[in-house]
C-alpha cells in the first residue's frame, strides 16, 4: 500500500525555502510513500463565500480533492510579521468548508516552518496548527523550526544541522505512522461486517 502525503508550500516565492524544505523531506522518505507537492496556491481566489456556491472555483476544487485523496498533510510556512502568510491560510479557509465535513476533517496533519530569522517560523507553525485543529484535521504536536533558512541548506538541499534534520525525521515518522493507520471509510465498512 502506498502512503500519499500532500505537500504544501505556503510561499508563492521561486526560490522559496519551505518549498525547498520540502523537497528535503521528499528525497528522505522511505519505499511506498509518496510526497506529491500542491501547485495551485497561487490560483486559488480569496476566499469569499458568494464564490463557496456551485458551481465552485476549480482551484479551490482542485484543492479539496488533492486533500481528501492524500492520507495525510505535510504543511511547510513561512512567517510573514509573525503570522502565516495570507495565501496559506486562504487555502485552509477554502480546504476548511463545507464545516464540518471538509476535506480536512481527521487528515492526519503536520507544519513545518522556515524562515530567515533565528527563529524558524515558530509563531506562524503555532497559529497554522490552531486553525488547522479548529478546522478538524488531526493535527500533530511537534514543529520543525529551521532558522536562518538562507543558510541552512547544503549545496545538494539537505538540512545542515543534524538535530533539525532528525527532528525533521522524527515529525514526517509520526506523520506517517498517524496517516498510514487511519483506516479508509471502505476498511471501516469491512470491519464492522
Ligand atoms: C518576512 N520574514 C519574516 N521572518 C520571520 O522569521 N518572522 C517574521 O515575522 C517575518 N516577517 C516577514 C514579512 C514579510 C512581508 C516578508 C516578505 C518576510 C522573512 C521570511 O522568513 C523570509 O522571507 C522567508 O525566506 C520566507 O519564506 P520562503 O519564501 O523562503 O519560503
Amino acid at each position: 500500500m502506498t502512503i500519499r502525503i500532500l505537500g504544501i508550500s505556503g510561499s508563492l516565492r521561486r526560490g522559496s525555502h519551505n518549498s525547498e524544505l520540502l523537497r528535503a523531506v521528499a528525497r528522505s522518505l522511505p519505499p511506498g510513500v509518496e510526497l506529491q507537492i500542491y501547485d495551485g496556491l497561487a490560483e486559488l481566489p480569496h476566499y469569499n463565500e458568494d464564490l463557496d456556491i456551485e458551481p465552485i472555483p476549480a482551484p479551490a476544487v482542485a484543492l479539496r480533492r488533492s486533500v481528501a485523496q492524500a492520507d495525510g498533510l505535510l504543511i511547510a510556512t513561512p512567517e510573514y510579521n509573525g503570522s502565516v502568510p495570507g495565501v496559506l491560510k486562504n487555502a485552509i479557509d477554502w480546504a476548511s468548508r463545507p464545516f464540518p465535513d471538509n476535506a480536512l476533517r481527521g487528515k492526519p496533519t503536520a507544519v513545518i516552518g522556515a524562515s530567515t530569522s533565528l527563529f524558524g517560523a515558530v509563531w506562524a507553525q503555532a497559529q497554522l496548527r490552531k486553525a488547522l485543529q479548529i478546522a478538524g484535521a488531526d493535527v500533530l504536536d511537534g514543529e520543525v523550526p529551521v532558522g536562518q533558512a538562507h543558510t541552512a541548506f547544503t549545496r545538494h538541499g539537505s538540512l545542515g544541522d543534524p538535530e533539525i534534520q532528525a527532528a525533521l525525521e522524527d515529525l514526517v515518522g509520526m506523520l506517517l505512522a498517524r496517516a498510514g493507520m487511519s483506516p479508509t471509510p471502505l476498511a471501516v465498512a469491512e470491519g464492522a461486517a
